[in-house]
């Protein structure tokens, strides 16, 4: 199915190695950079500094003095000391160590020993975009940096009228990509790793419908339930009141996944539903780890219960340890490890395809682009 490219690594004797990296492991998925991926919550980047990688670079944002995001490559091209260690000068950053200037541009603008600034005093500077409550890269070539490539933000719920977007968090998780894709779209985990949290523990047995489309996949699933206290409080429903609730899961390769449940009164089916989108940005940070930021956008407006968050972060913590778990296991064991797959998985295998012909399709763009300049 798919194709194998080298990679380097260390083994615990700090050995280097070099191993294929089986495209189709979901343990080592490569991430296609000509893409938008969310960088950070918008309330993340401030006037002060932060340092995140992405895509195995080390990027630092920041906002100007108009507020404007910023993302540069955080590494001073003098003698390498992350510029996050450094500190902001109007709308610039000054290295820690030897007091160079750099601007929004990635351009140096001072250096303090000389006057004569060389043009490859300079760092790169990412294609930024901030909507609503994210702030999205561009990580491959600026030039070709696509808004038409960007999600619909009214799909993700972000801009309905009269809905509530309410920021939660960005949990950082020991594994590929790839696998919290997976975990996002395989629902049938939830009554067993977080039993009791978000079903009734219907949820793994529930018959489900599949599509594909666009390269997406979408999972819907009907049930009725009788939500138990914790559930209510993770959707400001009613405990004992029963519910008829709709959950679709859709993958977007490469970079979300989005839940939306929607409950309707069995007594009142032609009531508005009390509907949740969750969307979850899914982007890779360095040497398979990755980001997960998640937001609630709701049809009420209702402010959820001030402990669900600390449930939901300890949800979230329940699948970081299994992923992280699985990842040691490849990461030890061989990427070519084999999987024994059931019905259930049919959708994130598809899904997992999808970003296989995702990144050779851009792997195959580069091998046929011309150089600049030849004719
Ligand atoms: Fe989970």
């Amino acid at each position: 199915m798919a194709g194998n490219t080298e990679e380097h690594f260390v083994t615990d004797k700090n050995v280097i190695r070099t191993r294929k990296r089986m495209l189709s492991c979901p343990a080592a998925m490569i991430a296609p950079r000509n893409q938008w991926y969310i960088a950070a919550l918008s309330q993340e980047v401030t006037r002060g500094m932060l340092s995140r990688q992405i895509l195995d670079d080390h990027i630092v944002f920041f906002r100007t003095e108009d507020g404007s995001p910023v993302g540069l490559a955080d590494r001073c091209p003098h003698r390498g000391v992350p510029l996050s260690m450094g500190t902001i000068k109007d709308d610039a950053i000054r290295c820690a160590y030897h007091g160079f200037e750099f601007g929004k541009t990635g351009v140096c603008q001072r250096v303090p020993s000389q006057s004569r600034i060389m043009p490859q005093l300079a760092v790169q500077s990412y294609p930024l975009l901030e909507i609503g409550p994210y702030i999205w890269i561009w990580m491959g070539d600026p030039a070709r940096a696509d808004e038409s490539l960007l999600p619909d933000q009214f799909e993700l719920g972000i801009t309905r009228p009269d809905w509530k977007i309410t920021p939660l968090f960005v949990m950082e998780m020991g594994c590929n990509y790839q696998l919290l894709h997976e975990n996002l779209l395989d629902v049938s985990h939830i009554s067993f790793l977080h039993a009791g949290m978000l079903d009734t523990g219907s949820m793994a047995a529930a018959s489900f419908k599949a599509s594909y489309a666009g390269g997406r996949v979408r999972i819907s699933r009907d049930l009725n339930e009788i939500p138990n206290d914790v559930m209510a409080k993770t959707f400001n429903l009613t405990a004992g009141k029963p519910v008829r609730r709709t959950l679709i899961t859709e993958a977007i390769p490469p970079q979300l996944s989005v839940i939306t449940n929607i409950f309707t009164d069995p007594e009142n089916p032609n009531a508005p539903p009390h509907t949740m989108i969750s969307p979850q940005g899914v982007t890779p940070s360095g040497n398979n780890r990755c980001l997960n930021f998640l937001i609630n956008c709701t049809s009420y407006p209702d402010e959820q219960p001030e402990d669900a968050l600390p449930h939901l972060w300890k949800l979230f913590e329940q699948d970081k340890v299994v992923l992280e778990a699985v990842q040691k296991r490849f990461d030890e064991e061989g990427w070519d490890l084999p999987e024994v797959s059931v019905m259930a998985d049919a959708a994130a295998l598809n899904f997992r395809l999808k970003m296989v012909e995702l990144v050779e399709a851009e792997r195959e763009k580069a091998a046929t682009a011309k150089p600049l300049g030849s004719t």
